[in-house]
């Protein structure tokens, strides 16, 4: 991609497809029977979401929340706000909180608070990304796609300013 040529590749795609088929298997038959709804983490989550969903071979719902906790910089400010919430009500339903990339811990320990109080019957967490280095909340995480050591990771989603989330690797900015 133009532009993108500072990026070097950390996880490629054929990686990346293979271990979302088995998250997605491991995800089904963990599932079935279940009223699964997976909820998507704007706007990070969402080209994750739409490959694993397709893995997963159950009928299930979708739905989608916006937080914002960095701004436009690379590092998290602590301060999480839902800037879009669900459109349904998870009261007694099977949610799966499917976010890119787990940092400090911080923007999923402020969503699983918030969600907790809604009475879902069950919620888990599934992560493509975790960069266990910089940890300052312990969040359960039940799916984890890659850990990967401390470096700001874009493409797949992942954006730096807002940009590059349509590559369709994982890269790291190379400076
Ligand atoms: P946390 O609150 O520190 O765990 O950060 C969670 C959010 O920060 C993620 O959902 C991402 O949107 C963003 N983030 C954290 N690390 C990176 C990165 O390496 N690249 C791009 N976004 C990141
Ligand atoms: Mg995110």
């Amino acid at each position: 991609m133009e532009g993108a040529e500072r990026f070097r590749v950390l996880i490629e795609e054929g990686r990346l497809q293979a271990r979302i088929a088995e998250l997605g298997a491991q995800i089904a038959e963990d599932y079935r029977g279940k009223d699964l709804v997976l909820v998507c983490v704007l706007k990070g989550a969402v080209v994750f979401l739409s490959d694993l969903s397709r893995r997963i071979d159950l009928p299930l719902a979708m739905d989608f929340l916006a937080l914002s906790s960095y701004g436009d910089r690379t590092e998290t400010s602590g301060v999480v706000q839902i800037t879009q919430d669900l459109t349904r009500p998870i009261e007694g339903r099977d949610v799966l909180v499917v976010e890119d990339i787990v940092d400090t811990g911080l923007t999923l320990d402020f969503l699983l608070e918030n969600f907790r109080v809604r009475h879902p019957r069950s919620l888990r967490v599934c992560t493509l990304l975790h960069k266990p280095s910089h940890t300052r909340r312990h969040v359960p995480l039940d799916y984890v796609g890659f850990v990967i050591e401390d470096r700001f990771v874009v493409g797949y989603g992942l954006d730096y300013e807002q940009k590059y989330r349509n590559l369709p690797y994982i890269g790291f900015l190379d400076r």
